[in-house]
């Protein structure tokens, strides 16, 4: 092995050593307030991006029929909705103390989102890691699942049967009187 070559495996076992012994020093930053790691952010970035490449051209196997969207609109109130937001609360209590934020996906606009369905499905079925973004694929049916990505699709023509179920529903008993 040449000098070149036994540097660099010191050096590497170097880079290593020094990394366990920050972990277990407690340096290495764990609080989800304590900002990104170096490269944290593009690491992430970067990977998801080259994963999500096939993911764009898969088309969904149920139609954006009205039902289907109703019932996308169920899952979202359910198991969305505490991280990306309803109408009138855009932004929640636990996005606003979550690393990286979930991106709101509502403005006064209504609900938003441009990704091809491919993409939020593939988001939704298998989750991001480094991120709170949870697989729903242990939680939801393969249908459910492409409803909720249906929904999120076709956010900007919505029915308005569709829109209602996701505002928030008028209280149905009438508040105590004093
Ligand atoms: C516990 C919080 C949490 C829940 C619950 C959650 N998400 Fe997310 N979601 C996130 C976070 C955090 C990100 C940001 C990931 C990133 O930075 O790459 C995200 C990202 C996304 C994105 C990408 C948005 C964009 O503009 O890049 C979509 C789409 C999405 N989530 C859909 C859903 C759907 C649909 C559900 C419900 C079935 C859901 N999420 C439930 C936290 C959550």
């Amino acid at each position: 092995m040449g000098k070149f070559w036994s540097g660099f495996v010191v050096g590497i076992l170097a880079l290593f050593v020094a990394v366990i012994l920050s972990a277990v020093a407690g340096i290495i930053p764990v609080a989800t307030n304590s900002g990104p790691l170096p490269m944290e952010r593009w690491l992430a970035k970067t990977a998801l991006h080259a994963k999500l490449r096939s993911a764009r051209g898969v088309l969904s196997p149920i139609p954006p029929t009205a039902a289907n969207l109703l019932a996308g609109a169920q899952v979202y109130n359910t198991h969305c909705a505490v991280c990306h937001g309803s109408q009138p609360h855009p932004v929640t209590a636990i996005s606003m103390g979550m690393y990286p934020p979930p991106p709101a996906l509502w403005t006064q606009h209504g609900m938003v989102t441009d990704d091809p369905v491919g993409v939020t499905h593939w988001k939704v079925q298998n989750g991001i890691r480094l991120t709170g973004m949870p697989s729903f694929s242990g939680s939801l049916t393969a249908t459910q699942m492409w409803q909720v990505s249906l929904l999120l699709r076709n956010a900007d023509h919505l029915p308005a049967s569709v829109t209602a179920a996701l505002a928030p529903q008028p209280a149905t008993t009438p508040p105590p009187s004093h």
